[in-house]
């Protein structure tokens, strides 16, 4: 990205702000792969357009991520909606991954939900299954920060929203999420290894974002769905489209979920 990426969110919020007429949002979430249906279950938008008409958002990648912003009113929230993301695999660097959580912060969110589709490393937490994210391990060599911007991430996912979670759904699960640069998945000895280091979950997205979002002084909630066992736990190959599949599968679940989190925020 040319331009200093604040500015840049600086110029999505306002676009964002002259099509929808919303002057600050409450919460924005951010949609892992397969995850629109659950976005459905917030309610309707009152306005929705692909992200690539707000400055600074790049068109998707892959398939399953479609890349469209959506404006919603939840009882007396306003919700901004990102169906869709940018990976880091995708090759345009930290600041294109960010871009869209330092836009919902320019919008006026101070709540930035992230949502991803996760392999579980522990073959009890099966697929289908919604974890919370405690804590990260960024394993992806990058940062969205630069210069001397020592953002402290002790608290990074707050243990005030993690409450909030399980109040409304008790059994609810908590993890640490690891997150790989992709785009392939992992080998068995990568997840022994990551095993070892402490992750219960492994993806591709997610701890950019809430870095990102963290230096802006955003509180953060993380939210995992285990699409499959990671490489090696069990016998099964690992594939996109079942990935995809099973979050589809469990949008209905997730989607609630989001809801009932929102409404308590
Ligand atoms: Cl097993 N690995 C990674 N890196 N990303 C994933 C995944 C696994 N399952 C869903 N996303």
């Amino acid at each position: 990205m040319s331009t200093d990426p604040k500015q840049m969110a600086q110029k999505a919020a306002e676009e964002l702000r002259s099509r929808t007429g919303v002057t600050a949002y409450d919460a924005a979430l951010v949609m892992g792969s397969g995850w629109a249906p659950a976005a459905d279950l917030l309610g309707d938008a009152d306005d929705e357009f692909p992200s690539v008409d707000l400055p600074g958002f790049l068109p998707p990648a892959v398939q399953g991520h479609s890349g469209t912003v959506r404006s919603v009113a939840r009882g007396d929230k306003k919700l901004l909606v990102f169906l869709g993301r940018t990976h880091l695999y995708e090759g345009h660097g930290p600041d294109a991954v960010a871009h869209g959580v330092r836009t919902a912060v320019a919008a006026g969110a101070s709540t930035v939900i992230l949502t991803n589709a996760a392999g579980s490393l522990d073959p009890k937490v099966g697929v289908g299954t919604p974890v919370l994210i405690a804590d990260h391990l960024n394993l992806t060599t990058r940062s969205p920060l630069t210069g001397a911007t020592f953002v402290d991430l002790s608290r990074t996912y707050s243990a005030r929203l993690r409450d909030l979670a399980k109040e409304a759904e008790p059994s609810l699960s908590e993890g640490v999420y690891a997150a790989m640069p992709g785009p392939h998945f992992e080998t068995p000895a990568e997840i022994r290894m990551l095993r070892s280091l402490g992750a219960d979950l492994v993806g591709m997205s997610t701890v950019l974002e809430a870095i990102a979002a963290r230096e802006l002084g955003a509180e953060v909630l993380g939210i995992s769905l285990v699409t499959n066992i990671a490489a090696g736990l069990e016998g099964a190959d690992l594939d996109h489209q079942e990935v995809l599949a099973a979050g589809r599968r469990s949008a209905g679940d997730v989607g609630a979920l989001l809801a009932a989190v929102t409404d308590k925020l």
